[in-house]
């Protein structure tokens, strides 16, 4: 079974994590998957919006760790994070998502990109970024202060606070909160009523909310390469290795 599954709903483009026995960790595969999603999406008249959904009580862990692991140990680094981020950013066309249950590193930050958001009341948000001897990607380290302000961004980022459902709606990090078997519905109905709007004055109406994209595309890389130092570090290896080998034992 594919660890994503894509497909097209009328034009809603469905991208949906499918890797529930590794809670949905996000492979190097999957990154590049996720961005020709994007790019595919701006590319063809026939997707209007992009909808990145899980599976129950799972978002997404993040970033696989076997693949972070790898790279501290001198492994490749590869280009999918990069390339998924920055289409995350430049992609034209809009961008929803519905979190039932947890959703940690990536799995929030790409969060803070996407154009609605829903939420169960079980839904959780963490990065835990420092704890694993990293720092805060996705641009986050911009975004994060200027949508929930300095407190909760620095609580969420740097603190790697868990946020429940309603601490990231009072954050601004999440549209609604809909009961779990809602979510995928309630996405998918924003994700149509958007599909269905004139296409040019939505792409001008976001182009116009979202701003001038230049700092935080110059801060995602900023943070990257912090970010590929920062997996080379003692820290951050032995914070892999530690979770590897409670899994193991
Ligand atoms: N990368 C690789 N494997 C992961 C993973 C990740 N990010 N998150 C979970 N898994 C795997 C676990 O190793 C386990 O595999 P196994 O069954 O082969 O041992 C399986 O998914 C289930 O995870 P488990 O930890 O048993 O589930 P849980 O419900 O107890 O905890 C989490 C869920 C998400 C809290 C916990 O798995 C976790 O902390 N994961 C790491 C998240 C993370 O740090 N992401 C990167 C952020 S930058």
């Amino acid at each position: 079974m594919a660890d994503i599954d894509i497909t097209l709903d009328g034009a809603v483009q469905i991208v949906r994590f499918n890797r529930a026995a590794k809670k949905n960790a996000i492979t190097r595969a999957m990154y590049a998957q996720m961005a020709k999603a994007l790019t595919d999406a701006d590319a063809n008249d026939a997707i209007r919006v992009t909808a990145f959904l899980g599976q129950p009580e799972v978002f997404t862990s993040g970033n696989d760790l076997m693949d972070f692991l790898s790279v501290a140990q001198g492994g490749e680094h590869g280009t999918e994070v990069q390339d998924f981020l920055r289409a995350m950013i430049t992609c034209q066309t809009p961008v929803v998502a519905g979190v039932d249950g947890l959703a940690v590193g990536v799995g929030c930050t790409m969060l803070m990109h996407c154009d609605m958001v829903f939420a169960s009341p079980r839904a959780w948000l963490q990065t835990p970024f420092v704890d694993l001897g990293l720092v805060p990607e996705a641009g986050s380290s911009l975004l994060g202060p200027s949508i929930m302000g300095y407190q909760h961004a620095f609580a969420l980022l740097a603190m790697g606070e868990r946020f429940p459902a309603q601490k990231a709606q009072d954050a601004g990090l999440v549209h609604s909160i809909v009961e779990p078997e809602l979510v995928d519905q309630s996405t998918l109905a924003a994700a149509r009523m958007l599909s269905e709007k004139p296409p040019q004055a939505l792409a001008t109406a976001r182009r116009l909310l979202r701003g001038n994209t230049a700092p935080l595309m110059e801060r995602m890389q900023e943070e990257g390469g912090l970010f590929a130092e920062a997996l080379k570090s003692d820290e951050a290896r032995n914070a892999f290795m530690a979770f590897m080998s409670k899994k193991a034992g």
